[in-house]
């Protein structure tokens, strides 16, 4: 039998991790909610974040009965999960940046994380870092321009790539060999940060490993063969406003249908 996935984001950037689970798992029926109305999650209080993910969240959950959430977004997996698993009973998933694959993957041993600002200066990255890391020289850089550029290029708008080489020019200054994307929005934008950076820098991301973790949790409960009718892009859900750009894509992406949720996400 099928099962409901919700992915979660403050904007588009979870979209990436959505097609990446889809992908593995076609089988099932996906929702996705952007917190528009609050993006970049990256410049919030942690408090702020924390209240208004589950505020935003719990009742989604209930309402659409998801088996399964997914919170595709750096910035809010690394504050809000322990406030999400305490008030619900489904499996919570969260992205963790790739920072242990990095470690393994790098020839210099000098790899740097690309997050948004909040994501950086969160304890936990400073604590996967010091987990895994130990051996390597990690040089951290925090951008929410980066974000705004992935939400503009899914709303269809052409960017310049004069803008990623001053936005990356401190990056493109150190000496590393891997760069690791710990922010969803930034997939978005590989092609772009591969241009400004050149071809000694590899990208990761999490994406891969989220819809295997996915698989894992849902596995148990699979049926062999599922013939639904309502499977695949059920329905997109956002805050705040929705540009025409975007709804366009959405369409295009397959949902079949989109709906503005209020502040309290009734
Ligand atoms: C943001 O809203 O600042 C970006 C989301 C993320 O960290 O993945």
């Amino acid at each position: 039998m099928s099962q409901s996935i919700l992915v979660f984001d403050s904007g588009v950037g979870g979209l990436s991790i959505l097609a990446e689970i889809q992908a593995l798992l076609p089988q099932h029926r996906y929702h996705y909610l952007f917190d528009n109305a609050r993006l970049p999650y990256g410049e919030l209080e942690e408090q702020t974040l924390i209240s208004g993910c589950v505020e935003l969240l719990v009742p989604l959950v209930a309402q659409i009965k998801a088996d399964i959430l997914v919170i595709a977004c750096n910035s809010a997996s690394t504050l809000v999960l322990p406030a999400l698993r305490e008030r619900l009973t489904i499996p919570v998933v969260g992205v963790v940046p790739a920072i242990k694959p990095a470690a393994k993957l790098t020839q210099s041993k000098h790899i740097g994380l690309l997050a948004t600002p909040g994501t950086i200066k969160r304890r936990y990255t400073h604590e996967l870092i010091a987990q895994y890391a130990q051996d390597c020289h990690v040089e951290l850089f925090g951008s929410s321009e980066l974000v705004m550029l992935a939400e503009q290029k899914c709303a269809g708008i052409a960017l310049d790539p004069a803008v990623f080489r001053q936005l990356l020019q401190p990056i493109i200054n150190t000496h590393i060999d891997v760069l690791v994307l710990g922010c969803t929005h930034f997939p978005m934008l590989k092609a772009e940060i591969s241009a400004a950076l050149g071809e000694g820098v590899t990208l990761l991301d999490s994406g891969a490993a989220i819809a295997r973790r996915v698989q894992q949790l849902l596995q148990p409960n699979i049926e062999p063969m599922s013939a639904e009718p309502d499977i695949g892009l059920v329905a997109a859900y956002y805050t705040g406003t929705l540009s025409h750009g975007l709804e366009q894509l959405l369409l295009q992406q397959g949902f079949q249908g989109i709906k503005k949720l209020t502040a309290k996400g009734q």
